[in-house]
């Protein structure tokens, strides 16, 4: 009996668990990017110059050490789950937002496999 729930529950935890593998120098890039990412704009990253960098958020250098990759995934799709006052925007999201040029509409900030690459790129960063 007890195998049998095991089994089971490995079965149903597997697509949950899994995280599609990105690419961390795309992602280096995006994030980087003052056009994609902006992720520059709140926080400093590694090799970035600090004066050009803003510190609304924390430095994101070390962060593949502190978060696991699901948390770094979490933190870009739903970032209002860990603080629900944050001013962090909510990278997979195509609803709710206000002032999109015309070319952007319906599309979120980051597409899955932009998500995907960035998520890479942070749990590289150790
Ligand atoms: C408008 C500002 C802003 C932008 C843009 C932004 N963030 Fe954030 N981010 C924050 C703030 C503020 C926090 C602190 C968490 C909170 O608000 O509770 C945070 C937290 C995080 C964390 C958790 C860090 C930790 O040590 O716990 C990660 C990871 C992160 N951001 C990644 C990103 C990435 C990657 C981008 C770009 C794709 C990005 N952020 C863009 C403001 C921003």
């Amino acid at each position: 009996m007890r195998r049998v729930l095991e089994l089971l529950l490995v079965g149903l935890s597997a697509p949950l668990l899994a995280v599609a593998e990105g690419d961390a120098e795309r992602g280096a890039t995006i994030a980087a990017s003052r056009t994609e990412g902006l992720c520059v704009l709140c926080h400093a990253l590694p090799g970035i110059d600090a004066r050009l960098a803003g510190n609304i958020g924390p430095d994101l250098a070390g962060v593949g050490r502190r978060l696991a990759p699901a948390q770094l995934r979490q933190r870009l799709l739903a970032p209002q789950d860990s603080n629900p006052e944050t001013i962090m925007p909510r990278y997979g999201r195509s609803e709710g937002l206000v002032r999109v040029a015309a070319s952007r509409r319906g599309q979120p900030l980051l597409s899955d496999a932009q998500i995907d690459d960035v998520v890479a790129y942070l749990a590289s960063l150790r």
